[in-house]
């Protein structure tokens, strides 16, 4: 396991950690495209493209899962879209999805911590509610600042490790989910999502380890926005 220092501060192990969630393939990840909604996080961060994307620029969404966010970006017309995941099955599911929308993402397989993109490619590379689950996180970061061009912009948006058990029930509550749903999702926030989550004060760490240096952290209720500016 590699550990490593940063301005002279020890950093967590999970500098490399194992994958402790479920794969997300097969009916995992089928369940998980349809229980996902499209909440007022997806419309911020597609406010937050149309503010800082130049006509014409190209974004990478890290981890898109069913592909929601990459398509609604795509559907502002104007921009590449590429999408980079570890799962087969949301490979598919994204493509397809797309299919059905009418609009063109480039879909691909691969790992967050070792993308199949040349160096200075996008303009923005976007990251929700994955970025807990990589196994080697800081490597993942790295690999934003490789791939993003001069200037370029990366967001990575995650649950806090310091959330409160009621607060995120209560977000779980406002999602819309029918009972059964509701309860599971409840239970691997619980059992699994918190425990891998970072808090704030983890990510700097992280982001202090990489060509990134430094980033701007905004906290909300059970979550954060990590800003990268390359
Ligand atoms: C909880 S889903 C989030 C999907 C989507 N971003 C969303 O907001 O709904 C986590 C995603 O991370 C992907 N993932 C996990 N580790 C990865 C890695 N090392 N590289 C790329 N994708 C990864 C999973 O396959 C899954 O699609």
């Amino acid at each position: 396991m590699t550990v490593e220092q940063t301005r002279g501060e020890p950093v967590s192990a999970k500098a490399v950690k194992p994958y402790k969630g479920l794969a997300m393939e097969g009916m995992i990840a089928k369940w998980y495209a349809k229980i996902r909604t499209q909440d007022e996080e997806m419309a911020r961060s597609l406010q937050q493209v149309r503010d800082m994307l130049p006509a014409g620029g190209s974004v990478l969404e890290i981890a898109p899962g069913p592909g929601y966010l990459a398509i609604e970006i795509a559907k502002l017309s104007g921009y590449r879209v590429v999408g980079l995941d570890i799962s087969r099955t949301f490979v598919e599911i994204a493509h397809a999805k797309a299919r059905e929308a009418g609009v063109t993402v480039d879909f691909q397989l691969g790992n967050a911590s070792a993308m199949p993109f040349e160096d200075n490619t996008f303009d923005f590379t976007v990251c929700r509610a994955a970025f807990k689950n990589f196994t080697e996180p800081v490597q993942a970061i790295r690999e934003m600042y490789r791939v993003l061009k001069p200037g370029g912009k990366a967001l990575i948006a995650d649950l806090r490790r310091d959330a409160s058990r009621a607060e995120v029930d209560a977000h779980v509550d406002t999602m819309g989910l029918g009972r059964v749903n509701e309860w599971l999702t409840k239970w691997t926030f619980r059992t699994t999502l918190l425990k891998n989550a970072y808090t704030a004060e983890e990510m700097r760490r992280m982001v202090a380890q990489t060509e990134f240096g430094t980033c701007d952290i905004d906290l909300d209720t059970i979550g954060m926005e990590i800003w990268l500016t390359k």
